[in-house]
Parts: C-alpha cells; structure tokens; sequence
C-alpha cells in the first residue's frame, strides 16, 4: 500500500525499458505524456502473457481459455470502477478511447435528449473531441453551442458558466483538466449548477484521471470519458464512465454481437449493461493491459502521483521565468494546474523548436495540440508543450531548459531571431 511519502522515481523509471534508450546520441527526455505516456513492463508482460497464455474470446466459449480470458478482462473492469470509485463495474463501458467515449455520449444520450432550442454548454478548453460532436449535434438537432470563456489568468469564467446554464440547458461537457493550459477545471461546481436545471455533466478526464485522484461520485459527473494510453496503459482502448440509472435507459448506438440479448430476423433485444455498449468482440488484450497500468497506479497512490506531478511543474514554471522569447500558456503557478507547460517563442515556430530539442533527445508536443480554437484564441496558431508524469525527474527539466538556452542561441546565430 502507498505509504505519503514522494514517489522513488528511480525505481519508477527501471520499470520503463525505453527510458533508456538513446535517442540522437543522448538518453531520450521523454515529456510528451499529454500526448501518451510510456508503458511499465507490468503493462507490457501483462500483453505478452495473454497472447502467450491465454488468448481466447470473451462471454462467448465454455473452453478453459475462454473462462480465463473473460474472468482477467472482467477483472479489469472493476480495477478501473475502483480506481475512479464509480458505483458498479456495469458503469464501465470499454471503448476505444476518450474521443470514442464523447461520440457515444453524443449519439446515443444527446441524441435522444437534446432538441431543437435547447443549449449546449461546453469550454474554451476543449480538444477537438469535446467541441466537433456537439457542433455536429447542435447542426443535426437545431441547438444551440455555448462556449464558456477561459479568464486572463488561465481559469474557466465561473460566472460566465453560472450565466450559461440555464433550463435550456442539456448536457455540460467540460475538461477536467486543460490539455494545452494544464488548467484544472472545478466540474463539480459546473455538475451542481447543470443538475439544478435538469441536464446533466459530461467530463472529458483524458488529463486528469493519469494524474490525479479521480472520485466519479464526489465529483458527481454523470459521464466521464479517459484514455488508457495516457495512463500507463495501451492505445486501442478508453472507458466510458456513466451513472447505472442513466446508462440503463441510454439507446445503444453500435449494433452487433455480445449487445443483443435476443435476435431475429425482424427484431432484436439489447443485453444488460454494460455490454449493451460494446459490439463486437471487444479490445480483450488491452482491457487486461489497463488493468496492470491501474493496478501500478494504484500501487504508487494517486495523491502521490499527483504530489510528484507538482513538485515538478513548479520547479519547471520558476526555471522558464529565466528563458528570453518564451510566453507561457495557462495558469503562471501550479495552484489548479497540472503537469502541462505550454509555451510560444517569440521568434521560433514551435515545430522549429520541437525539433532542435529532438537533437538533444528531448520529445515534446508541438502544434494546436488537437485544440485549435483555444491555441488560436491565444493569438497564436503553434505552441510547445511539454508534460511530465511519474518518471520525470527535476534533472529532466533542467535538460529541457538547456536545450531551449541551445535552441535560441541557435536560432540567434542562424540570424533567425
Ligand atoms: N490529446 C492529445 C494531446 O494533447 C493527443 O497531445
């Protein structure tokens, strides 16, 4: 069990074989995590030992594989219910990934609730994921897209949102935590405003669930969708979270196999939940997988995790008050900010930058980082970003803070700047 003491990132980091590798002539920096994270060897045997041991097909086989396979996939689900501390392992819904996650909410929730003059409330925050599905309902639906304002300090406008949600409102959808500003939204205060007129709270926690202690009921969201890329875990898989009494009389959306109850050939009946949500002979590998990544979350404890996470992001916010050219995006210290830095140059497109630091070995994000309208309403169309998470280390930031030194001075002589 976690005991409060700081994470041994040494230790952590022997666990991440491609922590060691060299990338360019020198030892990889790897401070992409928004992105995706690295996988642990417990994550990545827990692949190896299904495919070698037990590969099988799930609910459906009678044969001792089958049983196994069905038996660690399940388990998963209920590593993860307890993990986020939904109510029922039924409240997990194994989907592709978080963008997934938001879709099913859109065709299937929204779509059977969402009129024409109703509102839509979502961020300025949002990825690309939590702003095209509900453009794309308010088109097909005759609503209406409000979008509440980010402040001049990186925060979410509390008091525009209070002005927003309105009984016209549905669904509010919000980041948990901003993948461009690391802002960390209070979405419970948006869930009790959007409760007191009937709609209901979807969270995007792509960022926050890897980082954070996450309490599904405290929170009180009534949907929540992550990645488990981002968290130790594969790509290929994400999680849908839902209150059982909304789930319950949610229409499905993707029709096959393991959703039906019954079938003939004029009609069919739908399983009970949570399969009535996944079609189709699921992602059985890496539901598995993610179970070991949250298993080793667990073990580290998410309040330390997130204690590592700040202790990191404030010594890196002090070192970049020393850079030349460099604006940071998002909130100046770590008080509602998680491990997310991103920044422009003055001079330097931050491709530009992404790659001079790639020289040295350092991976960072460059772009709109799938947020366009939010990078842009900065007044920029690039910015770099870099984010850590447990195996960073303050010796890492001090790398990323001489390669941006090298890269300016670079540019400098090139004549660039
Ligand atoms: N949403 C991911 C990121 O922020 C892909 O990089």
């Amino acid at each position: 069990m976690a005991s409060g003491a700081p994470l041994d990132v040494q230790r952590i980091r022997a666990d991440f074989p491609i922590l060691s590798r060299q990338v360019n002539g020198h030892t990889l920096t790897y401070l992409d995590n928004a992105a995706t994270s690295q996988k642990p060897t417990q994550v990545i045997q827990s692949l190896v030992d299904y495919y070698e041991r037990y590969n099988s097909n799930v609910h459906r086989g009678v044969h001792t594989l089958s049983i196994e396979a069905t038996e660690a996939y399940e388990d998963a689900r209920g590593k993860v219910q307890r993990f986020i501390n939904a109510p029922s392992p039924e409240s997990i819904i194994w989907t592709r990934n978080t963008s997934e996650s938001l879709n099913l909410v859109a065709y299937t929730w929204a779509e059977a609730n969402v009129g024409a003059g109703d509102e839509i409330v979502t961020t300025a925050m949002e990825h690309h994921s939590d702003i095209v599905p509900w453009q794309q309902l308010a088109y097909r639906k005759g609503a209406t897209l409000k979008i509440i304002r980010e402040t001049e300090t990186g925060r979410l406008d509390m008091e525009q949102a209070a002005e927003f949600i309105t009984e016209r409102t549905k669904i509010v959808a919000a980041t948990h935590m901003s993948n461009v500003l690391g802002t960390v939204n209070d979405v419970k205060a948006l869930a009790d405003a959007v409760h007191r007129v009937g709609g209901v709270m979807l969270v995007d926690g792509a960022q926050s669930v890897p980082h954070m202690p996450v309490d599904v009921q405290a929170l009180d969201c009534d949907f929540m969708a992550f990645s488990a890329h981002k968290m130790l875990g594969p790509t290929g898989i994400g999680v849908l979270y839902g209150k059982p009494e909304i789930l319950e009389v949610m229409p499905p959306w993707m029709f096959g196999g393991d959703m039906i109850l019954e079938v003939t050939f004029e009609d069919a009946s739908w399983n009970d939940l949570p399969y009535r949500f996944e079609a189709g002979t699921p992602n059985i590998a890496d539901a598995i997988a993610t179970g070991a990544a949250v298993d080793y979350l667990a073990e580290l404890g998410m309040d330390r995790v997130w204690a590592h996470e700040q202790q990191i992001t404030a010594y890196a916010l002090d070192k970049f008050k020393d850079l030349n050219g460099i604006t940071l995006l998002g909130p100046r210290e770590v008080e509602d900010k998680g491990a997310v830095i991103s920044f422009s140059h003055d001079s330097v497109h931050s491709h530009d930058l992404g790659t001079a630091l790639d020289q040295l070995g350092i991976a960072i994000r460059t772009g709109h980082h799938c947020a366009m309208p939010l990078v842009r309403s900065h007044g920029i169309i690039s910015a770099a970003r870099a984010s850590f998470y447990i195996y960073n280390t303050e010796a890492e930031v001090d790398i990323l803070v001489d390669g941006l030194n090298e890269a300016e001075e670079y540019f400098s002589k090139a004549g660039i700047l």
